[in-house]
């Protein structure tokens, strides 16, 4: 049966996963606080819509770093998608391609970067960790240029892998090979990274780069400063440091810093196309979709990420036009205000009606 809804595709995912691979998907680090925050954060806002304005055609595109976004929204990058759906980074690759949106590779998934830049052409955008020194890292950008890669993006925010309880609750050591804690060796590289790795970067390659992984205002300044070409705001989808503010809240200050000088990105929570609206109105030019992406990949691999897109696509629309706007590019903070959120904020809680069991 063909999903008429995102709550659908997020059911049969469930169904398809068995439980180390859902806690994986699902759950974050220490108390997973940060991954209700980020609901909570995004059901704190409504919309304050305007009416009578033309609205038979709505316009939903962008551009970011000369790739046109058929909708304002990445894929984020995801480790270890191999797990979820056989086809792992392909499947997404695939469906992002046919549909018109950017997918961030993450480096520790399947197939790798290279292997997947020969089986599905870009526009593409590869995110690192670091797991060896600078020549390491050096030699990997410069092969990801070779294969056509069109943005690197470096993960900011796992200086150490966090404490992801679900897991170790199980002993259950994820495919990505996560260990918690200083010291551990999975992502030993990381901890030593620097913003003299961002001046190293932007040195020697001429390659759009990306720091996924800012919070507050002083970063993101400094990330202009220093000529990085994209803003990321996140906060790993609440599976690195717990107890951070969501990162629709952190996007304000970072977007009134930035001034317009490079793209602002955002990820964590965003689950409908209703979310994705309210990060536009903030100043965001795209925002990056990780566990939906995972939960379509999950649900039917590469047909069920590109039917997942249609319905987000529909859902934008939807929301754009009930909102009396015809373009993203003219929405604003004005068309939001603060609320007290309506239901208790979870990672799934965007689908109200899977706890009535549809
Ligand atoms: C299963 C899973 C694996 C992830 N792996 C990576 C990764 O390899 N690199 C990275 O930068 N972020 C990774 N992230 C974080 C996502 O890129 C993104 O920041 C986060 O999922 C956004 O929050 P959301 O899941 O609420 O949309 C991962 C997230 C999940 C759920």
């Amino acid at each position: 049966m063909e999903f008429l809804t995102l709550h659908e595709i997020a059911k049969r995912a469930r169904n398809n996963l068995d439980k180390n691979t859902w806690d994986y998907l699902i759950g974050g680090s220490d108390t997973e606080s940060a991954i209700r925050r980020n609901r909570y954060g995004l059901d704190s806002w409504v919309f304050r819509p305007r009416i009578l304005n033309d609205v038979s055609s709505v316009r939903a595109g962008t551009e970011l770093l000369g790739s046109d976004l058929r909708i304002p929204v990445l894929m984020a990058p995801i480790g270890s998608m191999q797990v979820f759906e056989a086809g792992g980074a392909e499947s997404v690759a695939e469906a992002a391609a046919e549909f018109g949106v950017l997918q961030i590779l993450s480096s520790v998934c399947l197939p790798d970067f290279e292997t997947l830049a020969e089986r599905v052409p870009g526009p593409r955008i590869y995110q690192l960790y670091l797991m060896g020194d600078q020549a390491w890292m050096d030699d990997l950008i410069a092969r990801s240029i070779e294969a056509g890669y069109t943005g690197f993006c470096l993960t900011a925010d796992t200086q150490v892998y966090s404490r992801r309880e679900r897991d170790i609750l199980k002993r259950h050591v994820p495919a990505s090979g996560g260990q918690a804690g200083a010291g551990s060796q999975t992502f030993n590289y990381q901890s030593t990274m620097t913003w003299e790795t961002v001046a190293h970067i932007k040195e020697r390659f001429d390659i759009p780069l990306i720091i996924k992984g800012v919070n507050v205002a002083e970063d993101a300044k400094r990330c202009v400063e220093m000529g990085v070409d994209v803003v990321y705001v996140s906060n790993h989808g609440g599976r690195q440091l717990d107890h951070t503010r969501s990162c629709i809240d952190a996007l304000p200050e970072v977007v009134d810093t930035v001034e317009g000088r490079v793209p602002v990105l955002v990820d964590g929570g965003f689950m409908r196309g209703a979310d994705v609206v309210k990060a536009l109105c903030l100043g965001a030019t795209a925002v990056g979709m990780g566990r939906l992406e995972a939960l379509a990949l999950a649900a039917g691999g590469e047909a069920t990420v590109l039917r997942m897109l249609e319905l987000l696509e529909h859902e934008i629309h939807t929301t754009l036009a009930l909102m009396g706007v015809s373009d993203v590019k003219d929405l604003h903070p004005g068309l939001l205000e603060r609320a007290t959120p309506m239901v208790e904020p979870h990672v799934l809680s965007a689908f109200p009606h899977l706890a009535e069991g549809y």
